[in-house]
């Protein structure tokens, strides 16, 4: 079954085309960085324009890649939510509408359930059950994943997600947007242990997540301190960050008595919190899975994985859906 995946949900459009949920043939992502990068975050407006500039050609190169024509679709995948509600219609508009001319079943896509999915792109996958720690720039979760279709929340942020944190870090160290990756590379020649930063468990028995004490934390570091020491600033914040979701995961996996463990979103393309997460599950005897880094970020093929295991239960969009922003 060949499908294709839309996502616009922030400030990447992608579309791609995948095959039976694990075989992708093309995965094209043409990224807004650019331009929100003179605003220092992503501006809403800007990006539903740049979608319908992009929508276009991005759907058509990830055609032309595969090297299929439209009429030898199967099906289209498309993101419904959670996300920008602008950026978001432009994509789900541009399926419905695809789907309705070329007679094609095509399903609305929950985002996260598609980050999820983006595990069963690489090579080994794991089987479920399993737990899954949902790190992006806006969520930062903690499920029970026991089907493709089917994942229990076990926890959540209760104020900023973990990228979210990072990007905020980076803004106000002046390292510019998006956060993650500069501080990944700042903090590698910085010492993760100069920096006491606070560590917030919460309630331990259960698995949200603060990070707005990280966050400000920093901020007072720097007020006092200033930022001569950048790079030992953000290598304690991310240390602090990537050690309480590494925690938090383990103790969940430890208390489901699963033994399996995976984390997926943008966040998991961190060095640093793959590294981390490593020697913890080997410490715990639990099998660590993540998703290569072209797919941790924002795709379509991972929409259109999730959209297989969708349809093949029999659910289908109609013309009547809409998109929904939380
Ligand atoms: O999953 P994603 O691409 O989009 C959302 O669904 O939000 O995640 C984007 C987030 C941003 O906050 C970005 O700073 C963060 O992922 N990120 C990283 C890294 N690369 C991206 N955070 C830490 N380390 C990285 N290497
Ligand atoms: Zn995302």
């Amino acid at each position: 079954m060949k499908i294709l995946g839309i996502e616009t949900s922030c400030d990447e459009t992608a579309a791609a085309v995948v095959e039976n949920a694990t075989v992708v043939r093309s995965s094209v992502v043409a990224s807004q960085i650019a331009d929100h990068h003179p605003y220092g975050g992503v501006v809403p407006e800007l990006a539903s324009r740049k979608h319908l500039e992009a929508i276009t050609p991005v759907v058509a190169a990830a055609l032309q890649q595969a090297g299929i024509a439209a009429t030898g679709l199967d099906a289209i995948a498309v993101t419904r939510g959670p996300g920008l509600v602008g950026a978001l219609l432009v994509g789900f508009s541009f399926a419905k509408a695809m789907a309705v001319s070329l007679n094609l079943p095509w399903i609305g896509i929950n985002h996260l359930e598609g980050h999820i999915q983006a595990l069963f792109l690489s090579e080994t996958a794991p089987s479920f059950p399993f737990i899954v720690l949902l790190a992006s720039g806006g969520h930062t979760s903690i499920y029970k994943a026991c089907s493709p279709i089917e994942m229990i929340p076990m926890g959540r942020t209760l104020d900023d997600a973990a990228g979210e944190a990072f990007d905020k870090v980076a803004k106000l160290l002046g390292l510019g947007y998006p956060g993650g990756a500069v501080i990944e590379k700042t903090a590698r020649n910085g010492n993760p242990k100069s920096i006491p930063f606070p560590r917030t468990y919460l309630d331990k028995t259960r698995f949200d997540f603060s990070f707005s004490g990280l966050k400000t934390a920093v901020r007072r570091y720097v007020q006092t301190h200033g930022t001569s020491s950048v790079e030992d600033i953000v290598a304690s914040f991310q240390e602090a960050a990537c050690e309480v979701m590494v925690q938090k995961l383990v103790q969940a996996a430890v208390s489901e008595k699963a033994s399996r463990i995976a984390i997926v979103g943008g966040v998991a393309a961190n060095s640093r919190l793959r590294q981390m997460a490593k020697s913890e599950a080997e410490k715990h005897g639990l099998d660590l899975f993540i998703p290569e880094i072209a797919y941790c970020g924002d795709n379509a093929a991972m929409i259109a994985s999730a959209g297989f295991h969708r349809l093949m239960n029999g659910e289908r969009s109609s013309v009547e859906d809409d998109v929904f922003s939380r």
